[in-house]
């Protein structure tokens, strides 16, 4: 076996052999993980999310083993924010593994990192859910997984530490239709909901909501640094998502004395597709306990199901120690379906 690895140009636009296999070996090293290819991703929206932007750059790698591409890397750098590190993402065809593809791949996916000046290496890689395993726990106790699982022993082997362990889980579209009673807003407050682009008097509001969620999402023991957001990056954002074939749903709280936007949330579906990704939802501190965060979601539900009768499933992750969100999505009828670990190496 002759194995070699070479950095790999993202197109402008999906097509060409080379990112079709790419997209293909992703989307199936994932699928093969979790058992299900639910979280599989259309090339047009998979292209959106890996190509670089203004405040990310992303870089890819493959292994080829002849002509057959076998596995890949992508490392995410932050030119504005390079204290926040670097995240790297390494698959490996299930037909060949442990011949220390992965290794190369790690290691020459690490060295574009700290070329980059990152002081921190991160991975965010779904793992398979079963109980019948000895456990790996993060030090917060909240979640685990699997020991036998190939990239937790991966991960384990190359230095990094599990630090969170993030729930996936699924909504199917009997419970989705539940959500269609009408939520009672407490007084003071007003629902809005939006399908595409922000509108522009909520730009910079929402701009503020997006950088919050940078810091207040709970994130166990990974370094996290303000991320900043303003209109042109929301704009950004927006036009990206329109432009992969995406819808954005959007559903925001306003506390009408003071015109703030208290909270958010966020549903994703690219054309076609029969299951929707949840984004961010975050109710600002001084606006919770007054079940806003139910509410917003309820309200974002029904706007989903009317906007796209053909969704059969939301799809969500959730930090275990997330308690508030993960009662209000357990509440909603969420079920898990995968675990994400949440990794990290200091330099
Ligand atoms: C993790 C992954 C990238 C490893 O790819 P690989 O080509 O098999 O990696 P290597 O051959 O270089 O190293 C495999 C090492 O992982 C560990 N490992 C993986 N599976 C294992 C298993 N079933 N039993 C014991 N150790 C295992 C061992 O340390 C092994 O080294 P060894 O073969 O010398 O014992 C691959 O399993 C994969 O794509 N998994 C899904 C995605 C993922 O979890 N990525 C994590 C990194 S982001």
């Amino acid at each position: 076996m002759s194995i070699r690895i070479d950095e790999l140009p993202m197109p402008h636009v999906p097509g060409g052999d080379d990112f079709a296999e790419y997209a293909a070996l992703s989307n199936d090293v994932e699928t093969h993980t979790l058992g299900t290819d639910l979280l599989a991703m259309g090339q047009h929206e998979m292209l959106s999310e890996y190509v670089s932007t203004a405040v990310r750059t992303r870089r890819h790698l493959v292994a080829r083993d002849g002509g057959t591409m076998v596995g890949r890397a992508m490392v995410t750098t932050r030119p504005l924010t390079p204290e926040a590190g670097a995240h790297l993402m390494v698959d490996v065809l299930p037909t060949h593994r442990r011949r220390g593809i992965g290794a190369a791949l790690l290691e020459a996916a690490e060295a574009l990192a700290t070329r980059a000046g990152a002081p921190v290496l991160k991975v965010a890689v779904a793992h398979s859910v079963r109980d019948d395993a000895e456990r790996v726990e993060p030090p917060t106790g909240f979640g685990d997984l699997p020991a036998d699982d190939p990239g937790v022993r991966f991960l384990l082997a190359h230095g990094y530490a599990l630090e969170q362990v993030t729930r996936i889980s699924l909504l199917d579209a009997e419970r989705l239709r539940d959500q269609a009673a009408s939520p009672e807003v407490p007084d003071d407050y007003r629902l809005l909901a939006w399908a595409g682009p922000t509108p522009p008097e909520w730009m910079d509001q929402l701009a503020a909501l997006r950088t919050r969620m940078s810091t207040d999402a709970p994130s166990a023991g990974m370094v996290v640094v303000p991320d900043p957001w303003d209109a042109g990056r929301v704009r950004e954002h927006d036009q990206r998502i329109a432009s992969s074939g995406r819808t954005m749903l959007t559903t925001v709280a306003e506390h009408v004395p003071s015109g703030v936007l208290a909270g958010f949330t966020e549903v994703v579906v690219s054309d076609g597709d029969a299951v929707a990704v949840q984004e961010d939802t975050l109710v600002l501190t001084d606006h919770r306990g007054r079940r806003l965060g139910m509410l917003l979601k309820k309200a974002n539900a029904q706007q989903l199901v009317a906007a796209f009768p053909d969704v059969e499933a939301v799809v969500t992750w959730n930090a275990e120690e997330n308690r508030p969100m993960l009662d209000v999505n357990e509440q909603l009828g969420f079920r898990e379906i995968g675990r994400e670990g949440g990794w990290q190496k200091r330099l």
